[in-house]
Parts: structure tokens; C-alpha cells; sequence
């Protein structure tokens, strides 16, 4: 049987999963410290309401509209308002996913080849995305002096003839940095001088960590188009609710035509749910409660590192949204090294750092989201394992 060549991955398992596996098969305790997944976090959900309004009589009636039900669009569009973003719901597009609003940017933006810049480090989701729907990705960086920087030349010459768009994650993942707002006009600068659009994704946007600057919408910006991207399974904690949207911002004309193309992708699917869609004000509504619970846990996790970290030789990087974190271990073992050797001596998971293209030999990336006590006896197994290791014979 012949396959497409955009669907010849490479299926073995690493070290890591192999090891994974294993632990599973046998029973051993596994702690997850990469969980990204809200609804086993132990976070309270209004099940009294959103329950409900999944089941009211309207979500037993289907009457598709390719955009999205405009009552739904209506809602998002308050969320937005709440969070500072304004966007009319004429400029809304509902899909199923971040994950499906990109597929749908990528179809209409790009032909097979064109390309795509991509933020790294970064979420490694692209690739997959990038590969399924035809399209070159090409990086450009940012760099940790303290804090994060855009590398803007790394963007102006990472842009050729073939670029139809630059993606931003704001702030990003894993990094947890907000583009500033100098960087984001030298972005629409350049989006401006070559007519290329922004993809904006600000899944994260809803989370900063107390204390830090709150990274502004990229909605705001002067370039002709650009798209902002978010959803349930972050903003509410509810991936399983399966909604995201695009908003559309910028020139009227350029606007407008995207608009209406993206309808006509959506219509090939429709892929938004009913009952999510009838269901959203209610979902958004008790949802900005657990958002809050989140934006709290997260950021107490973050403020906590430091204390429990201090005095080991494990740093944290600074941060200031997300809902992961950077640590720097010691530099003599690799990143990779480093999660076998703590996944082997005390069963804790932890993502290596090249998964995101981190420029550091032995940083690895946890999670922000375990219970409080979780999480600090999780950073409590990793300080002893980097002093087991520390202290270990060279020759054993
Ligand atoms: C930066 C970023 N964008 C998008 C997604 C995917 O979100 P969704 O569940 O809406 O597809 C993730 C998932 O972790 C993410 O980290």
C-alpha cells in the first residue's frame, strides 16, 4: 500500500518513553512532572453549571454556521472585552482547537512549500502541523540574558520570497516570556514592509505570573492581518470541550477576504460541536473561575521554585506567564541524561530541553500546574537526585 510521505514518521520510541512504558508495565510508581493536562490537576470545575447548558434542548438541533452559532461568537467576543482584547464577533471564526486553527491559517495562507516562521525554543507542535498540511517551517530566535529576547535580525533573514507568515506564541511555551511591546512593533514593522501576516497564539496570554508585566494582545498591533489565537483548553482549563477561535484584526480589505475564505475551510468541516457552542457563555462564564485558579496556581508554583531551589545547584529560569517553568541542572550530563537518571531513580518525568529546542545543554522543562504539595515534593525528588548524582562514584 502506498502512504504519502507527509505521514512517514518515524513511530520507534526513545530512551524516555521506552522507559515510560516500562515503569507503566510494571507497576512503578510514575510521577508526571510534564503534566499539561488541567483536568487531572485537581482543579474545581462548576460541573453544577456547564453540565446543564451542554444539555439544553438547542444542542439537540443542528444548524451548522461555518463561522460558528453567532451567540457563541458573541460570547467569546465578552470574554475578549473581559480580557482586554476587543474583537467584534463579525471578526470570529470558531474551530475546534488552537491545533485545527492553525491547520486552518496554514490552508489559507500557504501552497505546498511556501513557508512559515516559527518562534524556538518553542512548542514542538508545529512540525507535525507544518509537515500535515504541506508547509516549510523556518526558525527564528530568541535568546535568555535574564530574561528572553527576540533575535529581529533572526527573523528579517529568516524571511524569503516563499514566506507568507510569522507565528508568535505570546507568551511562548515553554519559555513563559511575553513579546515586548518594542518587539512587537518591530514585528508589525516587518509583517508591514513584507506583507506577511502574523499568526498570534495566545493561549497563554489569560496567565502572567503576579507580579510581571501582562503581556499585551497582539490584536492591537499595526500590520495589515493578523490572526489571534485561543481557546477552552487553556483560557477555561477544558481541552476536552474541544473550542478554540481565531480572531481577525488589521487592514479592512485583507480583513475581510480572509474572513471569508476561512469560512469557506470551516464549511468543508464544520467541525465545532453543538452543545459546546450553545453551551459557551455558560462554559466561559463559570469557566473564568477556574482560569483564575490556575493563573493563581501557576504563579504560586513559580514564586515557590526559588525557595525550594535556593542553596542546590538547580536555577530557574525567569519566567513571567504559563504554565511551565525552565530549570538548569549541572552542565556535566546532558538534558536527555538527566531525564533517564531521574526517571530511573525516582520514577519522576520530566520533559529534556531539546524537546523544545532549548539553547542550554542540561535544562529540562517541568510543569506548573501539579497541587501545591505536589509540586514542591517533585522539586524535592529532583534536588535529590542532582545531589545522588553529584555525589555519585565516577567509575560506578
Ligand atoms: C502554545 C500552544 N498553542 C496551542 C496549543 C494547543 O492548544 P489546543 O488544545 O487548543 O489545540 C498548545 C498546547 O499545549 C500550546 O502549548
Amino acid at each position: 500500500m502506498h502512504f504519502s510521505s507527509r505521514t512517514s514518521w518515524e513511530f520507534r520510541r526513545n530512551t524516555l518513553t521506552q522507559l515510560v512504558a516500562h515503569r507503566r508495565n510494571e507497576g512503578e510508581p510514575l510521577y508526571d512532572w510534564t503534566l499539561a493536562n488541567p483536568t487531572l490537576c485537581g482543579f474545581a470545575y462548576d460541573r453544577g453549571r456547564i453540565g446543564p447548558a451542554l444539555g439544553a434542548p438547542a444542542a439537540f438541533v443542528y444548524a451548522p454556521e461555518p463561522a460558528g452559532m453567532f451567540s457563541a461568537r458573541k460570547a467569546v467576543a465578552g470574554f475578549l472585552v473581559r480580557h482586554g482584547m476587543p474583537v467584534s464577533p463579525e471578526r470570529l471564526l470558531l474551530t475546534a482547537s488552537s491545533s485545527e486553527a492553525y491547520g486552518y491559517l496554514f490552508r489559507l495562507l500557504c501552497g505546498p512549500g511556501d513557508a512559515i516562521l516559527i518562534p524556538k525554543p518553542g512548542y514542538p507542535l508545529f512540525d507535525d502541523l507544518a509537515r500535515l498540511h504541506d508547509v516549510e517551517i523556518v526558525p527564528y530566535r530568541s535568546h535568555y540574558a535574564g530574561g528572553w529576547h527576540l533575535d529581529e535580525e533572526s527573523v528579517r533573514d529568516a524571511i524569503t520570497p516563499a514566506t507568507r507568515a510569522i507565528v508568535v506564541v505570546h507568551p511562548n511555551n515553554p519559555t513563559g516570556a511575553f513579546l515586548a511591546p518594542r518587539e512587537q512593533d518591530a514585528l508589525a514593522a516587518i509583517a508591514r514592509e513584507r506583507r506577511l501576516a502574523l499568526i498570534a497564539d495566545e493561549v497563554f496570554l489569560t496567565f502572567p505570573f503576579a507580579g510581571s508585566p501582562h503581556g499585551v494582545s497582539f490584536g492591537g498591533v499595526a500590520a495589515p492581518l493578523v490572526f489571534t489565537l485561543n481557546g477552552l483548553s487553556k483560557a477555561a482549563g477544558l481541552p476536552q470541550m474541544k473550542l478554540g477561535w481565531i480572531a481577525v484584526h488589521g487592514e479592512a480589505s485583507p480583513v475581510g477576504e480572509a474572513m471569508q475564505r476561512l469560512e469557506m475551510i470551516a464549511d468543508t468541516f464544520l467541525s465545532v460541536n453543538t452543545p459546546v457552542q450553545i453551551a459557551l457563555p455558560e462554559i466561559l462564564a463559570a469557566g473564568s473561575a477556574t482560569g483564575e485558579a490556575i493563573r493563581e496556581r501557576v504563579s504560586a508554583n513559580y514564586a515557590g521554585l526559588s525557595s525550594v531551589l535556593e542553596g542546590s545547584p538547580v536555577s530557574v529560569l525567569h519566567a513571567e506567564a504559563g504554565w511551565s517553568a525552565i530549570l538548569r541542572l549541572p552542565g556535566f550530563m546532558s538534558d536527555e541524561a538527566w531525564a533517564v537518571e531521574l526517571l530511573a531513580r525516582e520514577g519522576l518525568l520530566v520533559h529534556p530541553g531539546h524537546f523544545f529546542d532549548l539553547p542550554f545543554d542540561a535544562a529540562i522543562v517541568v510543569s506548573l500546574l501539579p497541587e501545591g504539595p505536589v509540586f514542591r515534593a517533585y522539586a524535592e525528588k529532583l534536588i535529590a537526585v542532582v545531589h545522588g548524582v553529584g555525589h555519585r562514584d565516577p567509575q560506578s
